[in-house]
């Protein structure tokens, strides 16, 4: 039996959990050509979220194309073009029109983008002579897209990654281009937080209050509970009341580790399972990430790792300057502690949660937190 607590981003809407007022947000966004920018903390449904949100338009809404490509592995311009040129074809096969025209247009390009099919799946190699020219495939990829008369959604995942390549104004030159586009709806995500904010929200930088932004928040407790109590049931099995709490309250409703714990609970084959069950997978998960955790140990400085385990102690800490925070933990100076919350943000470990009444801190990971909690 195939378990439906699924762990990579998207499988079918019956696996998918909620997101029914953002889903609609979006598709709003998208009938009305409004670009959009996702941003949320680490594995909370980011790219699960754009794929329904595909699937959901060619159910709905199938004059639109979709696009989706994730630039995470990228380091230059080139990888960009490539992976965008195979996204394309991927969308657009080859024996439909724009398909075909697309192909016409590859083979005419300069920089040439030469195309291998051994694999079955499309895959280009950019041969290229000048930056000037790659830019010009990049803008006639763009250009092709615009002019085929349909409204197409080209979503861009790990958007941040731009920021590595060694070109210089690729925000610049990528909004110059979009810009002019008359058809294309884009949608940006990216799980790099801070830099995401900093493209969008700053006004020096490009894209700067060229997007609505869509955020992403924990799912909430009834709609994740009677998913919980929906996909055992419809597997034979059954659930209790506190085991769903259980779990909801052990992962903080982080979706990634919601889904896992379920994942290796249903796993586990019991057919009613009960609290003990759910405690056996919690154990199984910190034992299994054992190994990792204590790497993480070794790049840490002994004053990051305890702080580390304040934090995992505490589950969320508001006033992260607080003379009792700081007290508890033995920790130093509030400028300390500060240069120690910049160090865990930039290493990707902690999350900064900011809202109008102040700011709370939580390690991203879940179980990492539960694991350092028993120190
Ligand atoms: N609404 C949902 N219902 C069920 N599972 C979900 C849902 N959203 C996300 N997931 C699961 O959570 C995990 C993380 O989702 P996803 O990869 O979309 O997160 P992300 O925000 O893009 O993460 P990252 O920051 O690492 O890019 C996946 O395993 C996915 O299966
Ligand atoms: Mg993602």
């Amino acid at each position: 039996m195939e378990n439906p607590f699924v762990i990579k981003p998207y499988k079918s809407k019956d696996l998918f959990c909620d997101r029914e007022k953002e889903l609609e947000i979006m598709v709003t966004n998208c009938l009305n050509y409004s670009d959009m920018t996702l941003i949320s903390q680490r594995r909370i449904g980011k790219t699960g979220l754009i794929m329904r949100l595909m699937d959901e338009l060619k159910e709905n809404h199938s004059d639109i194309a979709t696009i989706y490509f994730d630039i995470m592995a990228t380091r230059t311009l080139d990888d960009f073009i490539k992976l965008f040129a195979e996204a394309i074809m991927k969308s657009f096969k080859p024996k439909t029109s724009i398909g075909n025209k697309f192909m016409t247009l590859i083979k005419s390009m300069r920089p040439q983008l030469t195309f291998d099919n051994i694999t079955g799946e499309p895959q280009f190699q950019l041969v290229y002579q000048s930056p000037q020219e790659k830019v010009q495939t990049l803008q006639g990829l763009l250009e092709f897209l615009d002019s085929q008369g349909i409204h197409i959604v080209i979503a861009i995942d790990e958007f941040q990654q731009i920021r590595e390549y060694p070109e210089q104004n690729m925000e610049a030159l990528l909004r110059t281009y979009i810009q002019h586009t008359q058809n294309l709806t884009f949608i940006y995500c990216g799980s790099k937080k801070h830099m995401m904010t900093d493209m969008f929200v700053n006004e020096k930088k490009p894209f700067y209050s060229s997007t609505s932004f869509v955020t992403l928040k924990k799912i909430s407790v009834e709609s994740y509970s009677s998913f919980i109590k929906r996909l055992f049931a419809e597997n034979g099995r059954t659930i209790d009341e506190d085991s769903v709490h259980f779990i909801l309250d052990w992962t903080r409703r982080h979706t990634y580790y919601t889904q896992m714990l379920c994942h290796t609970v249903f796993a586990n084959r019991a057919e009613s399972i009960g609290i003990n069950d759910v405690k056996d997978a919690c154990q199984q998960l910190l034992s299994q990430g054992e190994s990792t955790y204590l790497q993480y140990r070794q790049l840490l400085t002994a004053k990051q790792w305890n702080f580390l385990i304040a934090i995992a102690k505490e589950g969320s800490v508001r006033n992260i300057t607080s003379a009792e925070f700081l007290g508890k933990y033995k920790i130093g100076s509030p400028s300390t502690a500060s240069r120690l919350v910049e160090a865990l943000l930039e290493k990707g470990l902690i999350n900064d949660d900011v809202t109008i009444t102040g700011t709370s801190y939580e390690l991203n990971e879940v179980f990492l937190s539960r694991w350092l909690e028993k120190m």
